[in-house]
């Protein structure tokens, strides 16, 4: 191969190094400059590459993984995705206990990537034998020479975004940036990211977004755990029903929660007003940085930096169909279709 022509070894190489993109459209009523990073740039499409190739290899460094390993992780889909890449390349076997919320589009994704899915209701508590939480755990057990990646409970995912997000952004906006907004789901990317860029400007603020039926907010706020606040939800990857050990809470300035239907409504707006086809959690972290912007968080110097983690073509079937959306009741308060009629020619 000649040596001026720009080519990769492998997939892995293109992890990491995604853009800043300027908002403009959905944000020109506000005060400030807002740039979201979009991670669906990753080669897997979503911010979950970055730690399924660091806590992959960081294993592999440690001698913990060996040539024909198996790799086990509970996952809403995009995690999985990302270790059944790494696996693919690396040559591992891939087991993932997955939740029943996932979409069949993203369990195929998964398998057409070689991996093994068992698919765990959704609705059960974390400590059910059922849970993926516990299906993962005894399927660890019970595979000889497997690694759990353990998501929720593993530092290892928030050194992952130490080491990349957080000096990515830093350099990207000049060390500019005032605000972080980004999804807590397992908090790696949120708490990674926040640790770098508050070492380098303590005095920056670190917002999380998180879902309504989910315990993080209170948590963050009273220290209690309070069961009472678990409900079913919608958006994937998003809130949580337990405490995970990989979210630093003390990192974190405050919590914000959005609702399903505006989180789903921005998502849509994000591919027409911006023409990012990103998904329902990019939306959710934008309706958050819409709530926080009515309440006058930001001023004429703020730089907002928004994480986007993920693609819009793994939610067709969601957000980005008029049938789910009508079967939600979503169109019912809005009292609109917002994709373009379908015309038929015969
Ligand atoms: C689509 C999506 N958005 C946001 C998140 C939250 O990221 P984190 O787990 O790093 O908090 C996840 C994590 O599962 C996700 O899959």
């Amino acid at each position: 191969m000649k040596e001026d022509l720009q080519v990769y070894d492998n997939v892995l190489q293109l992890i990491g190094n995604t853009p800043l993109i300027k908002l403009n459209k959905i944000t020109q009523e506000f005060k400030g400059e807002f740039f979201a990073k979009v991670e669906a740039f990753n080669p897997g499409h979503s911010a979950k590459d970055r730690i399924a190739l660091y806590i992959i290899e960081e294993a592999e460094r440690k001698g913990i993984l060996k040539p024909g390993n198996t790799i086990i992780e509970t996952t809403s889909g995009n995690t999985g995705f990302s270790i059944a890449m790494v696996s693919v390349i690396k040559g591992y076997e891939c087991i993932l206990a997955v939740s029943s919320k996932a979409s069949n589009d993203k369990i195929d994704m998964l398998r057409t990537m070689g991996a093994k899915v068992y698919v765990c209701p959704a609705h059960v508590s974390a400590d059910d034998p059922r849970s993926y939480y516990q299906v993962a755990k005894r399927l660890h057990s019970e595979t000889k020479g497997s690694v759990y990646i353990n998501q929720y409970f593993n530092d290892l995912n928030i050194d992952a975004h130490f080491n990349s997000t957080g000096p990515e952004i830093w350099n990207q906006t000049e060390g500019k940036i005032t605000h972080l907004i980004a999804c807590s789901g397992t908090g790696g990317t949120i708490s990674g990211t926040a640790r770098y860029l508050k070492q380098q400007n303590p005095d920056m603020k670190v917002i999380g977004i998180d879902a309504y039926g989910s315990v993080l907010k209170k948590y963050h706020e009273t220290k209690e755990f309070d069961a009472s606040e678990i409900y079913p939800y919608r958006i994937e990857g998003l809130g949580k029903n337990l405490i995970p050990s990989a979210t630093d809470f003390e990192i974190i300035d405050r919590f914000v929660k959005v609702s399903d239907e505006d989180s789903a409504h921005t998502a849509r707006e994000l591919a027409k007003t911006e023409g990012l086809f990103v998904g329902y959690t990019s939306g959710a972290a934008t309706q958050g940085l819409k709530q926080l912007a009515e309440e006058g968080e930001f001023d004429e110097n703020s730089n907002v930096v928004v994480i986007f983690p993920d693609h819009g073509s793994r939610y067709m079937g969601k957000v980005f169909s008029d049938d789910w959306m009508e079967e939600q009741g979503f169109f019912d308060t809005k009292n609109e279709i917002e994709a373009q009629p379908i015309e038929f020619i015969k």
